[in-house]
């Protein structure tokens, strides 16, 4: 059965009974509105651990100003069914008071590989995601923790700070989990309106289109121009970013080897998508 936890203590008691048997922890940050993304992470965990541990918070710290905090879908008693058939242990999901009781007296600020992408659209997010998913890791202290690589940059400062701070957890990146159109699956999907949701898949398809461009050897400015100019027959909506930077290191690299990120985010009428591929090149 699935055990259903409110509050640190309670948490802590337990993964410290199940530490003391021996047993190991794979564990799955979240933040609700579960689907076949989150579920990848979470059968990952289930095939490498004795013990899943997901956390369902939706972080008010890495939201910023007028983002969408009050209005993030939430269905807790849905995802917790979907945990139980799932098979997850343990499902964590704090009140915001019991994370944030007090003011903080530390803060995490990220340093690295955030002057770019979601982290020039979105100041802070990054700082807050990164405080949270540390203490999420204190609290759990899993062996392994899993992320999903459609976040690419989320990824990338995760495992850079578990490296700076010599945090005890590996981290575990599993693959973009898409629709049968290619939209990458995400919570803020449901934001779209049904024209909007037609349209979507053209983001994803625009980086496929750009990927033989790429290894022919095109600038990093033709790349960017070429997906600009595809996803902006979109209808409704915005280009919030597209760029093309090295990879893991995110930076603007004139002359592109190795591995490179083109990565994209699009302000639809309430969502923001964002996606990206990686390349070889
Ligand atoms: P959330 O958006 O709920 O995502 C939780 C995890 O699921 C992240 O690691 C994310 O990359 C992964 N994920 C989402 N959609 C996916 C998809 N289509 N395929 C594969 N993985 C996918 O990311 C967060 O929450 C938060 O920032 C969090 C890390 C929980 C910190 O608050």
């Amino acid at each position: 059965a699935t055990h259903q936890i409110q509050t640190i203590a309670q948490i802590q008691a337990v993964l410290a009974n199940e530490r003391s048997l021996g047993r190991s922890i794979g564990f799955v940050p979240t933040m609700g509105a579960l689907h076949e993304g989150h579920l990848s992470l979470i059968e990952q965990a289930r095939k490498d651990h004795d013990v899943v541990v997901v956390s369902i918070f939706v972080n008010p710290l890495q939201f910023g100003e007028g983002e969408d905090f009050e209005t993030y879908p939430r269905d807790i008693h849905k995802d917790q069914e979907t945990c139980q058939e799932a098979g997850v242990d343990y499902v964590f999901y704090p009140s915001v008071e019991e994370m944030y009781p007090d003011v903080a007296s530390v803060e995490l600020k990220v340093v690295q590989g955030v002057d770019v992408l979601c982290g020039k659209s979105r100041p802070g997010h990054f700082d807050g995601m990164a405080t949270v998913v540390l203490k999420l890791f204190h609290i759990i202290q899993p062996d392994t923790a899993y992320f999903g690589q459609k976040d690419a940059q989320q990824v990338a400062v995760v495992k850079q700070m578990v490296k700076t701070l010599a945090v005890p957890v590996s981290i575990h990146a599993c693959p973009t989990v898409r629709e049968s159109d290619g939209l990458a699956k995400s919570s803020r999907n449901v934001y779209l309106t049904a024209e909007e949701r037609k349209q979507a898949p053209m983001l994803y398809q625009s980086l496929l289109d750009v990927k033989p461009l790429a290894l022919s050897g095109a600038q990093r400015d033709e790349l960017i121009s070429f997906v600009r100019d595809r996803i902006s027959t979109i209808s409704s909506g915005e280009i919030d970013y597209v760029d093309v930077l090295s990879y893991p290191k995110l930076e603007a690299e004139a002359s592109l080897s190795g591995t490179i990120i083109i990565a994209l985010a699009y302000q639809f009428s309430r969502a923001r998508l964002i996606d990206h591929i990686l390349i070889e090149v």
